[in-house]
């Protein structure tokens, strides 16, 4: 058994997008490439903890040491999420799609020729993050979020940590000159309620590495 700083602590942790469904053939997703997550996940496991990865359809390699769990849909991820609990912390770094089809078809939805292109009607996917940081029997001790935005980064990731009941969220700047959507860099900032800290850029897994080293040092002092 590893004896590092996160030896007996319990991680689930969510990465990559999520795809939703139109019709057989076709899905909403978005440009999540998980390595965020997974490198969180490869992290905490060095560390010593017990770690769930519940992952949507990604193409990069599974991190060792750790359980995987291989979701499509945010509601596939809510539900393997809830089975992973209880545990003491809950880092949700999936880009989980907000929205899904309202009803899915079961045939290719074909051209009519009428040359009038068919309505999609949406409907809000359920909030992980907001589900677990919410809720009031078996919160895990820690709940982090990510907030993924390309303008007012810090205002958004202050309204999530309320709206969501996190402890801390990570935010980064998506916007596409960055390169931080599927790319090897992040800059982050961490927001919790006492402020916010400046991160260098730095490697994603060096950006996990000191994550876990946040986590393991508030686990202490709790
Ligand atoms: O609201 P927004 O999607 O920007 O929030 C991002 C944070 O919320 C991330 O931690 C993400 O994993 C989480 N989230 C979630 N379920 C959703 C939407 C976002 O867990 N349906």
């Amino acid at each position: 058994r590893n004896a590092g700083p996160l030896s007996g602590r319990s991680i689930v942790i969510t990465s990559g997008p999520t795809h939703e469904p139109i019709d057989p053939v076709r899905y909403i997703a978005n440009r999540s490439s998980g390595k965020q997550g997974h490198a969180i996940a490869e992290a905490a496991a060095k560390a010593g903890a017990d770690v769930t990865l519940v992952c949507g359809p990604v193409t990069i390699p599974e991190p060792g040491g750790v359980k995987v769990v291989r979701v499509e849909t945010a509601r596939e991820m809510l539900d393997a999420v809830k089975a992973a609990l209880p545990a003491d912390v809950a880092i949700m770094a999936a880009a989980v799609a907000d929205w899904r089809a309202e009803g899915t078809f079961g045939q290719k939805i074909k051209k009519d020729g009428s040359g009038k292109p068919p309505a999609l009607k949406l409907t809000e996917n359920p909030d992980i993050l907001a589900t677990v940081g919410n809720s009031d029997a078996g919160r895990p001790k820690l709940v982090i979020g990510f907030a993924a935005e390309t303008q007012n980064l810090i205002e958004n990731a202050r309204s999530k940590l309320a709206r969501k009941g996190a402890d801390m969220i990570v935010a980064n700047d998506v916007s596409p000159e960055t390169g931080v959507m599927g790319g090897d860099a992040n800059t982050v900032r961490l927001v919790t309620k006492d402020g916010v800290e400046d991160w260098p850029t730095l490697s994603k897994q060096e950006v996990a590495e000191r994550l876990v080293a946040v986590i393991a040092k508030s686990l202490k002092e709790a």
